[in-house]
């Protein structure tokens, strides 16, 4: 904090008072000053329990949001209005996805889920107040998105991770554009359409949405305002139920130019599997954009103790848990981003002895380097963190 002439610079405080809250990310860091000055004020003792009395969003090292409207979309799937505490980044891109984190039997459980509204927004049903929202569809047998459909109530306090993703709609958007969407798969591509819609820049857009039946449709009268308001958008239904999947044979008529536009595809694993063969056949995977919700689980581990190494903790698991959600049950602070083997935020080292890829099988031994989210134990084994 010192200067070089051995007093005190205006740069040095700041760079000391900030140094508390350096990991929660902010734009601008005025924030981040308060937030370390108060950890620095009531250091030794923890900051965040004299923040949280305050105001439970306040927090000098997590994010965290508050729940401020639950809204029906569809019988299986919600809107959650939340709104972000100190250090979220409004600007994000349409299509990004964020974490959250919920607190159920002493438990946190993280999921991802995109975010419908484009960056920057503030909701006029939330009293013009800067929030964010992600659309949930009920899964069967699913934990967190059935209790966040019809169990959680408005004013839960939830933890957030950073939104990030780079299945994002660039700015200015392409001239031609194609969406290919299905079931809950509508949730990104509907932010870059309110993106679209909001700064008045809808390009060619094609749209071709499918849902079991009309009464699944998420977003169905948006969908229709979106396409009676702009002539160059057009949203089509496939209706599975009444007329079955849509075959990729139908491109060609239903959309003659498809291979000229950039295309952004969301929905189930065997969905885009198609996808992406065809659009590959085609020679034109570069211009197909794909955001996958699911891991593909084509294998088991063996189960094992997994030691913790760094935290010295332990847990006996399955071969079907992953060593991500292994590490989060013992408490352990796992890093963590998609939790769908997409983006690598969770990578750690293999200390010692064996892990499998649940996806393939593969195995990794020690010393390889591991993406704990799709990882179980092949034995016990010793990992970084
Ligand atoms: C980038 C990204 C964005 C996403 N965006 C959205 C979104 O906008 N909206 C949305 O609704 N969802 C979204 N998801 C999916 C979401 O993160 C959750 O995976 C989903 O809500 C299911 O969570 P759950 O806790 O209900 O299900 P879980 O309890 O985790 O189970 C998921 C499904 O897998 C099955 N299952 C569970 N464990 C196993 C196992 N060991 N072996 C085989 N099958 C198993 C369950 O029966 C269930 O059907 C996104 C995912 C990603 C990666
Ligand atoms: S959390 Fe994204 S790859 Fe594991």
């Amino acid at each position: 904090m010192s200067s070089k002439n051995g007093g005190f610079s205006v740069r040095g405080v700041r760079e000391w008072l900030e140094a508390p809250a350096a990991a929660v990310a902010e734009r601008g860091g005025r924030l981040n000053v308060l937030r370390g000055a108060v950890a620095r004020v009531t250091t030794p003792l923890l900051p965040d329990d004299y923040l949280h009395l305050a105001n439970p969003l306040w927090s000098a090292r997590e994010l965290r949001g508050r729940i401020v409207d639950v809204r029906k979309e569809t019988a299986d799937s919600a809107t959650l209005v939340i709104k972000p505490g100190w250090g979220f980044d409004f600007k994000y891109e349409p299509g990004q996805y964020i974490g959250i984190g919920v607190l159920i039997d002493g438990r946190w459980h993280w999921r991802s889920y995109s975010l419908t509204c484009p960056p920057n927004w503030s909701d006029p049903e939330a009293g013009g107040k800067r929030v964010i929202s992600i659309a949930v569809k009920a899964m069967p047998e699913g934990f967190l998105s059935s209790h966040l459909v019809s169990g959680v109530p408005v004013g839960t306090v939830v933890r957030l991770a950073a939104p990030q993703g780079g299945f994002v709609l660039p700015y200015p958007p392409p001239e031609k554009v194609l969406f290919l969407t299905a079931g809950s798969g509508i949730t990104p591509v509907l932010a870059m359409l309110r993106s679209m819609d909001r700064r008045d820049m809808v390009t060619d857009v094609q749209h071709l949405h499918s849902a079991r039946t009309a009464e699944d449709v998420m977003f169905g009268a948006e969908l229709r305002d979106l396409h009676d308001r702009h002539p160059s958008f057009t949203s089509h239904l496939n209706l599975t139920g009444e007329h079955g999947k849509f075959a990729l044979a139908g491109l060609d008529e239903k959309f003659p130019d498809w291979r000229e536009r950039q295309t952004w595809a969301c929905g189930p694993a065997a969905m885009l599997d198609e996808i992406e063969h065809h659009w590959r056949d085609a020679g034109i995977a570069d211009r197909l954009h794909i955001e996958r919700f699911e891991i593909e689980r084509g294998a088991v581990g063996e189960g094992g103790t997994v030691i913790f190494g760094k935290t010295g903790r332990t847990a006996e698991i399955d071969g079907a848990t992953s060593l991500l959600e292994a590490g989060e049950a013992a408490g352990v602070q796992m890093p963590f981003g998609c939790r769908m083997g997409i983006c690598q935020t969770c990578v750690v080292t293999l200390s010692s002895g064996h892990v499998r890829d649940l996806r393939n099988g593969d195995e990794h031994r020690e010393g390889d380097k591991v993406q704990t989210c799709i990882s179980a134990a092949a034995g016990d084994c010793t990992l970084d963190v």
